[in-house]
């Protein structure tokens, strides 16, 4: 296997190159992985502060701080791709939460469209229920106003499921935004049919749970899970059907910076695994930085 500069040998790659509320990842994890299409259910402030608080405490005991050393001297820019309920999600809720990255999420942000039940989103919702790409004119300009606010140019941005066709990942490369690595989860089909069907939301802190993998911590917390409209066995397999046709084609843009992980091994090994290509590309840049 060629050796990549950003990976460890457990971590395979297609071909070398180059280099809400601040809730923590234990308890609250990132708010905007959120379905939209649920209600938010507010905590009391003074609840909310005293999570934060706590938050903050088990970050500065938590390994998963970056030290002063490691953080990128400018800001990182990450895609994450593979099939539906490959891990994409529940890996970006612990990347951004070491490496402060905005996440962006064109699935949430069509969610966000639909519960808000704006023209966009009633249009989304009909290709969302058969498991078909929403069309470009509603995706591109959305994610691209998102990938340009203040907040994704200052701290990094981490795209997650976009683009999905080689229209989008042109249209991202006009605008000018090109990633540093493209991250592909891998997961064998079979997994993934039950990973859907077994997959819950929790609709205060937008944390992803499965009934069997990742369940709930108490009791109040599961009788408050949800389920994604999209979420049935007979939905996965169209997403699935229209993430095959697709995926090569993105790939093929992305070869030279793309890093596949084995999505289907425990979450924490995963990212591990992601952790690991992260840090030598930081390191990478800061190094080429330096010079
Ligand atoms: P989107 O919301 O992006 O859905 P998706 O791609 O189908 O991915 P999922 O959110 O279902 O899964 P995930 O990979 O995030 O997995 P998760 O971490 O939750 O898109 C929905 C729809 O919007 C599309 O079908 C399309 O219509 C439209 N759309 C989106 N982007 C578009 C675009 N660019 N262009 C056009 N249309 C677009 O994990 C799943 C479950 O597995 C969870 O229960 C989790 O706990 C569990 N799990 C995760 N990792 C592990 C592990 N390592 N081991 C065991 N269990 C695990």
């Amino acid at each position: 296997m060629a050796s990549c500069p950003y990976l460890n040998s457990s971590t395979m790659i297609s071909k070398p190159k180059h280099p809400n509320a601040s809730f923590c990842l234990h308890d609250f994890p990132n708010p905007q992985h959120l379905s939209s299409s649920l209600s938010f259910t507010a905590s009391p402030i003074g609840t909310v502060k005293s999570a934060r608080r706590r938050c903050r405490e088990t970050n500065r005991r938590s390994s998963l701080i970056l030290a002063s050393t490691d953080k990128p001297r400018e800001p990182l820019k990450i895609m994450i791709s593979g099939a539906p309920a490959s891990g994409k999600g529940t890996q970006c809720e612990l990347i951004t939460s070491k490496y402060d990255l905005v996440h962006i999420a064109a699935g949430d942000l069509l969610r966000a469209e639909v519960a808000a039940g704006s023209a966009n989103g009633k249009q989304a919702k009909e290709y969302m229920e058969k498991g078909q790409l929403v069309p470009d004119e509603i995706v591109v300009m959305m994610v691209k106003d998102r990938l340009s606010q203040s907040d994704s140019t200052e701290k990094g941005w981490l795209l997650d499921g976009y683009p999905r066709s080689s229209s989008q990942a042109t249209a991202l490369q006009a605008f000018g935004f090109h990633p540093d690595l493209f991250i592909l989860l891998e997961v064998p089909q079979e997994i993934l049919v039950d990973r859907v069907v077994g997959r819950r939301l929790d609709p205060v802190t937008g944390r992803i749970y499965h009934l069997t993998y990742s369940p709930p911590e108490t009791e109040e917390i599961a009788a408050r899970l949800t389920q994604r409209f999209d979420d049935t066995e007979e939905k996965v397999k169209l997403r699935l059907q229209t993430h095959n046709q697709n995926v090569e084609s993105v790939l093929s843009m992305f070869e030279e910076i793309t890093v596949k992980v084995d999505g289907s091994l425990p979450k924490d090994v995963v990212f591990a695994k992601i952790d690991s290509a992260l840090s030598n590309l930081i390191n990478q840049k800061n190094a080429t930085l330096a010079t």
